[in-house]
């Protein structure tokens, strides 16, 4: 029995009562009361004018790669610190993925990079928001504006954040929620594309409804609905939407406990920091992040392979997050790199994350009393070895 997770799934309140109401409405197949009630709560929270729920946020992006039309030829310049998903949506339309460092300090996609990998052939930038913190969104609008590409957040861990006063999911043409079980707001799976550039949206709900115009059929538009353009199922059914409203319309609750959650770790641990022993996130001062993730940045590989045996012969997960994309076979057939990746691979080499979820209580203090142990016991006897 693990005593302290990386994460775990937590209720809320409303989930089973709302998932009964679903089953009592008599509809279970999507697009009906709590389709529509997440699609509203996702706009209220992202402040997007459009979002539509989708099963996951691998589909979400799949539906954004069909939106900017990618093709054969076509390149979209991404990080390669990021979930496989990023990169797949691409690469099943044929494009090929174009990876560049990260900001040594925030992790995310590194805006200088970018425009320098900006070829005649490029189409897209898809942005990580990685650990919930934007990326930054104002130097990447600059670019897409430049070369006319389209600008898509991979915010599947930013609900919630906001970059200078706007709201994640509002700061692309596209953005991708995720709500996997391991994330804030949560469905098993889950995940939504919110649309922000009016011209996407009537072409997303066909994509979205296997190309078919059946949204403007629902809305009494068009006296019968057909197959219009290419498209696929992309649409949850209210079963996941019911208990996923219960989750959205505690958003604010979640993220607040999360960012409590955060503050505490980098209260505790920034004496760590200032004796250069680890680094800790960076939270830009435009930037509120919603306390998806807590990571420490080790020193080099091996102090961080000690580190995450340490932590588990005391029962508490710290797990390292992503290989580089570019590294691994599927990157190597199917894309390319502009630049080096110097600090994609040191952060991939040290990074680890704490525990954090929603009902993680007084742990959070034998978690710290744990990470302090490991620098007092071993720290001192590396750096003297
Ligand atoms: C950055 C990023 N993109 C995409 C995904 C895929 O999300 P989903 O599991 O909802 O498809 C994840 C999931 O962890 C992620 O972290």
């Amino acid at each position: 029995m693990v005593k302290i997770p990386l994460n775990k799934p937590s209720l809320i309140g409303n989930e089973i009562k709302y998932v009964r109401d679903a089953v009592r409405r008599g509809q279970l197949s999507g697009d009906g009361f709590y389709t529509k009630r997440c699609n509203a709560l996702i706009e209220e929270i992202t402040q997007s004018p459009k979002a539509l729920v989708t099963h996951s946020c691998t589909a979400a992006l799949e539906m954004a790669a069909l939106l900017c039309d990618l093709g054969p030829g076509d390149e979209v310049i991404l990080p390669s610190f990021t979930f496989v998903s990023t990169a797949n949506a691409i690469v099943l339309r044929r494009a090929t993925p174009v990876f560049v460092d990260i900001d040594p300090a925030t992790l995310n996609i590194d805006p200088a990079r970018v425009a320098a990998a900006v070829t005649p052939q490029t189409k897209a930038i898809f942005a990580v928001h990685y650990a919930g913190f934007p990326a930054d969104m104002d130097a990447l609008a600059e670019i897409a504006r430049a070369h006319d590409l389209v600008l898509v957040e991979d915010a599947a861990q930013a609900l919630g954040s906001t970059y200078k006063g706007r709201p994640a999911g509002s700061l692309g043409d596209l953005a991708a929620f995720s709500f996997h079980e391991t994330k804030n707001v949560i469905s098993g799976e889950g995940g939504a594309l919110t649309i922000n550039n009016p011209a996407f949206v009537e072409r997303a709900e066909i994509i979205r409804e296997k190309g078919t115009n059946r949204s403007r059929f629902i809305r009494g538009d068009v006296d019968k609905y057909t197959w219009v353009d290419v498209g696929s199922s992309y649409l949850p059914g209210e079963l996941i939407s019911s208990f996923l409203c219960a989750q959205l319309e505690a958003e604010k609750a979640i993220s607040a406990r999360r960012l409590s959650l955060f503050d505490r770790y980098q209260e505790a641990l920034t004496p760590l920091a200032d004796r250069e022993l680890v680094q800790l996130p960076v939270t830009p001062s435009d930037t509120i992040g919603n306390g998806h993730m807590f990571y420490l940045l080790m020193p080099d590989q091996n102090m961080r392979h000690d580190f995450i045996n340490f932590m588990r012969e005391r029962d508490v997960i710290t797990p390292f997050h992503y290989i580089p994309l570019h590294s691994a076979p599927a990157g190597e057939k199917f894309s390319r790199t502009h630049g080096d990746m110097a600090v994609t691979k040191r952060v991939s080499d040290t990074l680890v994350r704490l525990p954090m979820f929603f009902d993680l209580g007084s742990e959070v203090e034998d978690v710290i009393d744990h990470v302090n142990d490991f620098f007092s016991q071993s720290a001192p006897q590396r750096s003297g070895a």
